[in-house]
């Protein structure tokens, strides 16, 4: 009886380790998920970084974008290829372009799609660098404007629906647009992409100036797009305002206390 009793909470402490393992390391995946983590810091604009930007940019895109960005005409004749004038682009408009695999362009479609990135980070900043020297465009937002620390969630909800749903759908999976065209999903945009997104307009997507969309409105509707990420219908759990420690908490809690319910539940079963 007494070593019965003994295997049983010998049991029960196995089943309780292993809970505890299983809720870390689901709070930790949580806690990764939500907190972005930092681009390196690279010195902008050294002379060395723009002599590698503008080597890759020889290399790689001068044959669509010209010599000196200027653009190219596409020769419907000889089928070659063309691109428009990246003078004013902007490095936000080849940070995006690059880091989500659209450019370079491999075949001339409709729409460039999301690819496979082939460039390293410092080389698209390299290449961003040297863009922003032909011609004022808008840059990369700062770390602190993609501090997303004390965004609302249920303002950027708001926010998405006025402006983006009509092309990206309620669930940010995108839609189709005409001529083939298509919003793709944002499930797959960083925080960092999706604001480039808004202050370049790729393609059929409008631009969301400051005056459209404030720089704290852009925040609250990254963090809306990122909770739509984890949890395709964000607010149903009624958490969307105290932000991701407390969620965590709340999620290691929660846990925790169903199976010490779980626990309790066996341990009253096998008696
Ligand atoms: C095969 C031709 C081709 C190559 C190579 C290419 N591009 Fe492009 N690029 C295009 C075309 C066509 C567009 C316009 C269509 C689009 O935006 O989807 C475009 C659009 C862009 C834009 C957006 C311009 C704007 O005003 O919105 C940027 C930025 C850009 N390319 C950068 C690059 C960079 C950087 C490279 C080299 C790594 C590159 N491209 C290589 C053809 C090309
Ligand atoms: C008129 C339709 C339209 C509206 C409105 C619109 N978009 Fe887009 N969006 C597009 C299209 C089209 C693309 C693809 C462009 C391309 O591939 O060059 C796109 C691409 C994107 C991407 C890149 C996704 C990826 O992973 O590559 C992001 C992020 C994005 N949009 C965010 C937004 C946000 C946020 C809003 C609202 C503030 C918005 N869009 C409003 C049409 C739209």
């Amino acid at each position: 009886m007494k070593k019965r009793s003994r295997r049983r909470s010998f049991a029960a402490g196995i089943l309780m380790g292993s809970a505890l393992i299983l809720v870390g390391t689901g709070y930790a995946v949580v806690s990764a998920e939500t907190t972005p983590s930092p681009e390196p810091a690279v010195a902008a604009g050294s002379l060395e970084q723009l002599q590698l930007g503008r080597q890759l940019f020889l290399e790689g895109c001068s044959s669509c974008h010209g010599l000196q960005g200027e653009g190219i005409a596409a020769d419907n004749a000889t089928g070659g290829n063309g691109g428009p004038s990246l003078i004013g682009a902007g490095e936000a408009s080849v940070d995006f372009q690059v880091s989500t695999g659209r450019m370079p362009l491999a075949v001339p479609e409709a729409q460039a799609p999301r690819k496979d990135v082939q460039y390293s980070q410092a080389e698209i900043a390299a290449m961003a660098a040297y863009v922003a020297t032909l011609g004022p465009g808008p840059a990369n937002p700062t770390e602190e404007q993609l501090n997303l620390e004390n965004a609302n969630i249920a303002e950027g909800g708001e926010i998405f629906r006025t402006n983006c749903t009509q092309c990206h759908n309620f669930a940010g999976s995108g839609g189709a647009l005409t001529n083939g065209q298509y919003a793709p999903s944002l499930m797959n945009a960083t925080p960092e992409q999706i604001w480039q997104a808004m202050i370049t307009g790729p393609q059929q997507m409008p631009v969301f100036s400051n005056e459209t969309i404030t720089d704290e409105d852009k925040q609250n509707l990254i963090a809306y797009v990122e909770a739509l990420k984890v949890e395709p219908n964000p607010g149903g759990l009624g958490l969307g305002r105290i932000g991701p420690v407390a969620e965590g908490l709340f999620l290691w809690t929660a846990g925790l206390l169903s199976l010490i319910a779980f626990a309790v539940w066996i341990g009253a079963k096998v008696r």
